[in-house]
């Protein structure tokens, strides 16, 4: 196959999903977020929903082991057959050789990892306000980006919702274990040639616009 995979590298409310949503349908790929599909297995009450709930709830990574086996398997469906835009995976090192190895099998590899920088202090302003659609996942800012309708998603009017994991106290464990375990996926990138870093800062449609000059 050769299909594009991108992959959004950043910490805990960089705005990846944010950004995932903004750019995918018009370049085309499919959005792939690991948390995303930990929560919906949850919301189903499936024995993996209830497993990451462990980790998730306190701010750790999910075992590598079941994290890899579920991105692989989602990422070999017909949807992603257009292309990849990898949101939250990988995060650890044992991930992304995982992922080079599975991809290398089918002659492929990672087109790029986008490393999306935003300083601690507005990550927890970020998440602090954050809603989340339960229909379709998209993320809103009380703030920064409000729905239209207070409580309702603008994309398909599903009910908005705050995470379980942003409460201050999960934010910073999120923020440490991101520094401890996903921040060498940078060093990693960078040294087979294969990183592109974008100024998270700013107004989302100018950050979004960063991205899209790199991925179209
Ligand atoms: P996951 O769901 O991936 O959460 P995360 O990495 O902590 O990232 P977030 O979703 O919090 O941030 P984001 O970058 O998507 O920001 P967003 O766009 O929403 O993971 C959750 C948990 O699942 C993990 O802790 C772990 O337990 C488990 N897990 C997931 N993947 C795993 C893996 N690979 N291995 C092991 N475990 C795994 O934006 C944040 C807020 O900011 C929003 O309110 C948004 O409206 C606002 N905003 C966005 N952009 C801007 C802007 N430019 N200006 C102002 N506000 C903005
Ligand atoms: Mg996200
Ligand atoms: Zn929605």
């Amino acid at each position: 196959m050769d299909r594009k995979i991108y992959i959004l590298l950043g910490a805990p409310g960089a705005g990846k999903g944010t950004l995932a949503a903004a750019i995918s349908q018009e370049v085309g790929l499919a959005h792939i977020a690991s948390g995303d599909l930990f929560r919906e297995a949850l919301s189903k009450g499936t024995r993996l929903g209830l497993e990451a709930k462990k980790y998730m709830d306190k701010g750790e990574l999910v075992p590598d082991e079941i994290t890899i086996k579920m991105i692989l398997e989602r990422i070999a469906r017909p949807d992603c057959d257009t292309g990849l835009l990898l949101d939250g995976f990988p995060r650890t090192l044992e991930q992304a050789k995982a992922l080079d190895e599975a991809l290398s099998k089918n002659g492929e590899s990672v087109t790029k990892s986008l490393y999306i920088n935003v300083s601690d202090e507005e990550v927890v302003r970020r998440l602090g306000g954050r809603w989340i659609c339960r229909g379709c996942q998209t993320p809103y800012h009380e703030i920064n980006m409000p729905p239209k309708v207070k409580g309702v998603c603008d994309a398909c009017g599903g009910e908005l919702y705050q995470r379980d994991d942003d409460t201050v106290a999960t934010v910073r464990s999120r923020l440490d274990v991101y520094t401890k375990q996903t921040k060498p996926l940078i060093d990693y990138y960078d040294k087979i040639g294969k990183l592109g870093k974008i100024n998270g800062e700013g107004q989302a449609e100018e950050v979004a616009e960063r991205l899209l000059a790199v991925v179209k």
